[in-house]
């Protein structure tokens, strides 16, 4: 009886969930799902028994090892002074969501679910592929039912160490970006009520956010923190560079050590890409030219045009644009149109193709194009060369220097991180039909 009374007020309190769950008695889905034994309000009460898996496990510790040697040098080049490559550092974390194992897990069942977004089709896990590169391996990653993307999908790895997230750096958390990924017109599309109600009707998932957050139901908020969490145990610290620069000599071939001083000399590497990160987070245009997509197919000419107007771009911009204006949208600068974010050269091995347009294919490619001058194959280079940065230019590399560089860049990534897909806990109804009926009475 005083259970009922209970539930009686949060029905009262949930009127939006209980609708959507009225609504949804009638789909077959959650017809079909047995009917609950015990109330899950007192479930909630419940800590989990559920062991965290051992690869979760594996990543967490790893993510939060200090650094055995702290590194702290710069290289000069042609005068001016750069910091050096250093080995990549414990994760850092944000105060207010600390890491938990249970945080972690919960996150990654999220990443996973496509009950986070429009129609359930778009996990984040289907543009961040876990079996690729945590990426979505074309050259414009795929994007929400009747839409493309309109930019290259990053990896997620090592995207904790970003103070500036996205290829124009228009996100500053994990936790903030996480929730703009899922509501997004060309990615999630999802609205926040909604997500919210169906983790409301995933006893699962009510228990987790009650033991993690202290949530009598799932608040939406708290899903992004978790799945920032798991984001967070996504990182890579045991490359050939990171065991190099902490003392171990040999872990660099001859050919690696050559590319290395190609990098931080005759090739300019350095000037952008240096620190931990192998990126200095500012932004430049190296020349990338526009995708021709844009041009010859319906959809990304659609969502392109679309981003534009949603950017706020003005009518000739948005009309006439044939190249991602990129930081330019931030701000509105004329100096800033075609600039993107350096982005880290770690786990390029497994993230082709490259750039925010994906338009380069292979790493080769890459030093090639670097070695033209940032001029891709076919002549063509930026659409806004008036902002092209000054730093690049033809390098005159030879064919052996090349494969030297290109054998440095292959040091930036260990093995492939894989984890095993979760399987996703099931919907259950809150109330039975009696039950409902019961507490209008
Ligand atoms: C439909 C495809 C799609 C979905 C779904 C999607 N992403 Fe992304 N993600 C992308 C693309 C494309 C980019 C680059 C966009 C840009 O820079 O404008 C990106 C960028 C990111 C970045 C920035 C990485 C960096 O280097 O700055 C993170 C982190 C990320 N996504 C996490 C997520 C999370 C978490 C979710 C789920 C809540 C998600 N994504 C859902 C396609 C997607
Ligand atoms: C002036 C700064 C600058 C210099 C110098 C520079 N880069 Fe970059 N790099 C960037 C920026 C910015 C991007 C992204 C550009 C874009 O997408 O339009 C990038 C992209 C890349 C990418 C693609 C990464 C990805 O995830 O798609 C690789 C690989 C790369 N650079 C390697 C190099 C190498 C090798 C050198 C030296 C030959 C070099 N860069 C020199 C700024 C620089």
């Amino acid at each position: 009886m005083t259970n009922l009374i209970e539930r009686k007020k949060i029905l009262s309190i949930t009127a939006p969930v209980i609708t959507i769950l009225l609504t949804a008695c009638n789909t077959s889905v959650i017809a079909a799902a047995p009917a609950p034994t015990k109330s899950n309000l007192v479930n909630v009460q419940q800590k989990s028994t559920k062991k965290i898996d051992k690869q979760l496990q594996n990543l967490i510790v790893k993510a939060q090892q200090p650094l055995k040697k702290l590194i702290n040098k710069t290289v000069l080049l042609k005068g001016k002074r750069y910091s050096a490559l250093k080995p990549l550092g414990p994760v850092p974390v944000p105060s207010d969501n600390p890491i938990t194992a249970e945080k972690v897990a919960l996150g990654k069942n999220l990443f996973f679910d496509g009950r986070l977004g429009g129609d359930t089709s778009t996990p984040c896990s289907a543009c961040h592929i876990a079996e690729t590169g945590w990426d979505f391996p074309n050259d414009i990653s795929m994007g929400y039912p009747g839409t493309t993307h309109w930019r290259n999908s990053q990896t997620i790895v090592n995207s904790a160490y970003y103070g500036k997230l996205f290829w124009a750096g228009s996100s500053k958390s994990l936790e903030s970006q996480a929730k703009g990924a899922a509501k997004g017109a060309v990615a999630g599309n999802g609205e926040s009520d909604l997500m919210e109600a169906r983790l409301a009707l995933v006893p699962e998932y009510v228990t987790a956010f009650n033991n993690i957050f202290g949530d009598t139901w799932p608040k939406v908020g708290n899903a992004w923190k978790a799945i920032a969490t798991f984001e967070r145990t996504l990182v890579q610290r045991d490359t050939p560079i990171d065991k190099y620069l902490l003392g171990d000599k040999n872990a660099l071939t001859t050919e690696q050590l050559k590319g290395k001083a190609l990098f931080e000399g005759k090739a300019q590497c350095i000037a952008c890409h240096n620190g931990a990160m192998v990126s200095d987070e500012s932004f430049y245009n190296i020349g990338v030219p526009s995708n021709k997509r844009w041009e010859t197919e319906s959809l990304p000419q659609i969502t392109f045009r679309y981003e534009m107007y949603g950017k706020g771009s003005n009518e000739k911009l948005y009309r006439n644009a044939k190249a991602d204006p990129g930081v330019y949208f931030r701000g509105k600068l004329a100096e800033m149109k075609g600039k993107f974010r350096t982005p880290s050269l770690r786990y390029t091995k497994y993230t082709a193709p490259y750039m925010h347009n994906g338009t380069i294919k292979t790493l080769a490619d890459v030093v090639d194009f670097y070695d033209r001058g940032g001029v891709a194959k076919d002549g063509r280079t930026t659409g806004y060369p008036q902002n092209k940065s000054k730093l690049i230019k033809p390098l005159g590399l030879t064919k052996q220097e090349k494969k030297q560089l290109l054998a440095f860049l292959d040091a930036f990534s260990a093995e492939r991180i894989a984890l095993t897909r979760p399987t996703l806990p099931a919907y259950k109804p809150l109330f039975s039909e009696k039950e409902l009926l019961e507490a209008k009475k």
